[in-house]
């Protein structure tokens, strides 16, 4: 498929989507969100990809927020529609995935930028990464999901403070804050994100999904996690991956997913 503001890559199971606006500092415009989405919903769609990285190119910046250009001039219904559109095609669409997605985070996630990597299932970021959500400072609020995400992840304090202020934490303070999982240097950063992405591929993608369905629920309004977790506990039971992973722990070998 051939995007103009993206690249997706698929290499030994993992494939690999890089925001390539540079100039922009791959700010998030309308196309690009589309075709993120079709680039993500390639890789759910694809049995043989087991994990998707999303990263920024060039050496600055993952994602310095929505595109500002894009809808300065909006009404507020426009306002609502740019923010319902873009979550339900770009942000719940990746948190609610199956196939576990990776943020690595190389430079700047602002905004929107830090929006799509909270919605990716966990982060890691280079040492010069910067994130905030500035929204306020330009009269309007998150809109991709970020007042509900951040105070999931650092806490309602935490994500206040980052809210309100429009400031910016560096990488240390993320991970101090729980929002990064490891920081690397710049070139560490992809082969990280593979190594991990290796360690998840060894086991069954099945159970994976239904313990990422599981996770989630506990965030969803309405629905008991608990609940959830004894139903997806439940449908692992008889499927080939469990077999394949019960019989392959009693016969003393690795398991084939
Ligand atoms: N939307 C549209 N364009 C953006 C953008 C965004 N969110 N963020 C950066 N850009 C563009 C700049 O307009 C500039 O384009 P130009 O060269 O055509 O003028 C280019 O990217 C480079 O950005 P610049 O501001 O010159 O880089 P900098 O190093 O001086 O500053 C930032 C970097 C990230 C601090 C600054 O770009 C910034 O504050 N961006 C907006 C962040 C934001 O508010 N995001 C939330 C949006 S809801």
């Amino acid at each position: 498929m051939m995007y103009n503001n993206i690249l997706s890559t698929t290499e030994n199971g993992i494939t690999t989507i890089t925001i390539n606006r540079p100039s922009k500092l791959n700010a998030l415009n309308k196309e690009t969100i589309e075709e993120l989405h079709n680039a993500f919903a390639k890789a759910e769609e694809d049995a043989t990809v087991r994990v998707a990285i999303i990263t920024g190119s060039g050496e600055k910046a993952f994602v310095a927020g929505a595109d500002i250009s894009e809808f300065a001039n909006f009404s507020e219904s426009e306002g609502a529609e740019l923010a319902r559109m873009g979550q339900e095609i770009l942000f719940d669409y990746v948190a609610d995935m199956g196939t576990p997605v990776i943020a690595a985070i190389n430079g700047f996630a602002l905004g929107g930028g830090l929006e799509l990597a909270m919605a990716a299932h966990f982060r890691i970021a280079s040492d010069n990464a910067r994130m905030g959500l500035p929204e306020v400072g330009l009269g309007v609020i998150p809109g991709y999901g970020g007042t509900q995400r951040l105070p999931q992840l650092v806490g309602k304090g935490r994500a206040m403070e980052m809210i309100m202020t429009a400031g910016m934490i560096d990488a240390n303070t993320a991970l101090d804050y729980g929002l990064i999982n490891h920081i690397v240097a710049q070139e560490e950063l992809l082969p990280l994100a593979e190594k991990l992405g290796g360690k998840i591929m060894r086991n069954s993608p099945m159970a994976i999904a239904a313990a990422i369905n599981a996770v989630n629920a506990g965030y969803e309004d309405g629905v008991d996690g608990y609940d959830t977790e004894i139903e997806e506990f439940g449908g692992c039971f008889g499927t080939d991956q469990f077999i394949e992973g019960t019989t392959a722990f009693l016969e003393k070998r690795k398991a084939d997913f």
